[in-house]
């Protein structure tokens, strides 16, 4: 199907990465050169503790800010947790969930990505759901099935309308950080299942949600990826720490998008 969302959204992932000054440099350049764009929305997900740089140098443009991760409980006796609540708080109204950099390390299961993947809808900030497969999954050709399985447990337990104005990312885990992105190919063919899927529960919620491609985005291919029919933007990690790179990226996506 046609997906109805035109205007691309382009999120920068900076991971572990940054201090004040290489942040205020990054964002400054940002501001400059990307406040024209029209159809494209630019997000800026940082770690935490420089929320409150991001809301200062953000505010009163077009450039919105989020995290990279979120708590799935309220609030309590969670030590080292972040809530939804204190995201809100500084001003953010996007936030990664499940990133495999995280599901590797840090043991995130599909469960508790559902819990936040609602926890972040339920206050108001967009969820950007990562989903993709490993190598060798892709390999044995299972990788539809894979995808599926990680969307069937936000979609089990909380139904498929969830998906409506929300983000997913489809990051194949043999793309992120290696130099070699999936082909326009691939991803068209992975955006496209993952658009019938949605489609085929909730047709609204598959109108209204946005997939991102991410994993080795570049400038070079960047124009290629952004102009495959459902993909809606794209989820930046090494180039996003280099103004010229991520700038030549958002303009691609413009370019796409007009
Ligand atoms: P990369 O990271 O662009 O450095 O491959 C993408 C991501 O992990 O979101």
């Amino acid at each position: 199907m046609i997906q109805k969302t035109t205007k691309k959204l382009v999120v920068a992932n900076w991971k572990m990465h940054g201090n004040l000054k290489q942040n205020a440099a990054l964002l400054t350049d940002f501001v400059e050169n990307l406040a024209h764009l029209t159809h494209t929305k630019v997000v800026v997900c940082a770690p935490y503790p420089y929320l409150g740089q991001l809301q200062n140098l953000l505010q009163s443009t077009h450039i919105a800010w989020g995290a990279q991760n979120v708590a799935k409980n309220e609030v309590g006796a969670f030590t080292g947790e972040v809530s939804a609540a204190m995201l809100r708080d500084f001003g953010a109204t996007y936030v990664i969930i499940g990133h495999s950099e995280r599901a590797t390390a840090y043991c995130e299961s599909d469960e508790n990505v559902a819990t936040k993947f609602v926890q972040a809808k339920k206050h108001g900030l967009t969820p950007i759901l990562c989903v993709g497969e490993t190598l060798i999954e892709r390999e044995a050709g299972v990788m539809e099935m894979v995808v599926s399985k990680q969307l069937d447990t936000i979609i089990n337990a909380h139904g498929a309308a969830v998906f409506a104005d929300a983000v997913i990312s489809y990051e194949p885990i043999w793309a992120i950080g290696t130099s070699l992105a999936a082909t326009p190919e691939q991803a068209k063919n992975m955006h496209l299942f993952i658009r019938n899927k949605i489609t085929n529960l909730n047709l609204d919620a598959a109108n209204r949600l946005k997939i991102l491609y991410g994993g080795s985005v570049t400038p070079q291919n960047a124009v290629q990826l952004f102009l495959v029919e459902n993909i809606n933007g794209g989820l930046i990690g090494k180039c996003s720490l280099n103004a010229q790179a991520f700038e030549s990226i958002c303009h691609a996506a413009e370019a796409a998008s007009t």
